[in-house]
């Protein structure tokens, strides 16, 4: 899978440094081509010597070569890379990656390249777990870096905990991913809506739900690294997107969800509607604000919002995929299929709230898939990062491919 790809790896001053000299062979040995670019602080715990006997080409640290003045062009080194993999970062650099400094040739190439550009962090527990180091991490997944998250264990300072680099072979399988994830969707563009919507009651009150939305963001990442050209439309949430192959949308109510949605998706390849839409909204909404005691303030009529997910059922064409979701409490197989079918969906992603970790707020979902052709397929409880994989790898084997 990597026969002839060019991958140049950032090794930075840490203790796991020596660890890239495995992760240069198990390159080599995949068939890739490998440049190494290292800080003058890596070269305290490992040799240039030996990472470019290992990568069969020379390791460049210096803006300039000697005292013959040669210069490692940065511009083209950043333009050579297939995929950039900076293995270990270390906080220091992490911080520079952040804030776009140039002050050697590392990030110097970083800032040059074009490619798909993967870190993996390596520290002591402390350092990790910094809010400066994680502000950091942050900054850089803005940018569409992917982060490999660093292992837990014991690191060099004696300590235990996070923060020890992800193993040669973990990254590998996180390079090799990138390849092949790429374009599983690339020129596909999908609509995910994510969040709860808001339904005024007056200037100041509405009527929500609990939903964080980290379910349809993580969706959003996920179908986004696999090559997917993504419209998010979100109700409030407080979350941030990172790739950007993401456009965000950001509406308030259902309605507004509505309009949104039944104008994008005619030019979408799919479209996962997570969102936890209001069901109903205040009949009317006051133009200022209801004070205590006004007349008739013991009820407020309600009236439906616009069902989203079915009306674009109703516009679906046959080359269209879509989906949603059902969050159940009781009869959750009979309610999901229903829904699979009276709102004409291709999938379902069936979440009971009586499964422990699954649901609102937590960082975890239970999730089974039914399918349009009688299909139901259970998974673990796992991360909603971890959920949102095994949902756009459903996608892909669904989708028709076009290539
Ligand atoms: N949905 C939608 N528009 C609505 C209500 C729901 O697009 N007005 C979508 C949700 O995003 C989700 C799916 O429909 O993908 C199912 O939502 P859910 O609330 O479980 O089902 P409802 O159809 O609203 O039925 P009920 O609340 O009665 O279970």
């Amino acid at each position: 899978m990597l026969k002839g790809k060019r991958i140049l790896l950032g090794v930075t001053g840490g203790i796991a440094a020596y660890k890239s000299a495995f992760l240069v062979r198990l390159l080599i040995k995949a068939g890739a081509e490998v440049k190494v670019v290292m800080t003058p602080a890596a070269h305290q715990f490992i040799t240039p010597l030996t990472l470019a006997t290992l990568s069969k080409n020379p390791v460049a640290t210096q803006f300039t070569n000697g005292e013959n003045g040669e210069w490692n062009n940065h511009i083209d080194l950043g333009l050579w890379g297939d995929l950039m993999v900076i293995a270990p970062a270390s906080a220091n650099t992490l911080s520079k990656l952040a804030e776009g400094r140039s002050d050697n040739l590392l990030v110097a190439v970083f800032l040059s390249a074009r490619c798909p550009v993967l870190v993996a962090p390596a520290m002591d527990l402390d350092m990790y777990s910094n809010k400066a180091t994680q502000i950091n991490l942050v900054r850089i997944q803005q940018n569409g870096v992917k982060i490999i998250p660093p292992g837990t264990g014991e690191l060099a300072s004696g300590l235990s905990g996070e923060g020890r680099m992800a193993e040669p072979e973990e990254i590998l399988k996180f390079i090799e991913a990138t390849f092949t994830n790429a374009s599983r969707l690339s020129s596909k563009k999908i609509l995910v809506t994510a969040g709860p919507t808001y339904e005024a009651i007056d200037p100041v009150r509405f009527i929500g739900n609990h939903s964080s939305g980290k379910m349809g963001f993580e969706l959003a990442e996920a179908l986004a690294e696999r090559g997917a050209d993504v419209v998010l439309v979100s109700g409030p949430v407080s979350l941030q997107t990172k790739n950007p192959r993401i456009e965000r949308k950001d509406v308030v109510s259902a309605q507004e969800m509505f309009e949104c949605c039944m104008e994008i998706f005619p030019t979408c390849h799919a479209a996962i509607l997570s969102a936890a839409v209001a069901d109903f909204r205040p009949k009317n909404v006051a133009d200022s604000k209801i004070k205590k005691g006004a007349s008739g303030i013991n009820e407020i009529s309600l009236e439906e919002t616009p069902d989203i997910l079915a009306s674009l059922g109703k516009l679906k064409s046959k080359k269209q995929i879509l989906a949603g979701f059902a969050l159940e409490t009781n009869n959750e197989i009979a309610n999901a299929k229903t829904k699979l079918e009276s709102k004409n969906l291709d999938f379902i992603v069936l979440n009971s709230l009586k499964d422990f970790g699954a649901g609102f707020g937590t960082d975890t979902n239970k999730i089974s898939i039914l399918t349009n052709e009688g299909k139901t397929i259970n998974f673990e409880l796992k991360s909603k990062s971890a959920v949102a994989n095994d949902i756009a790898d459903h996608l892909v084997t669904i989708s028709p491919n076009e290539a």
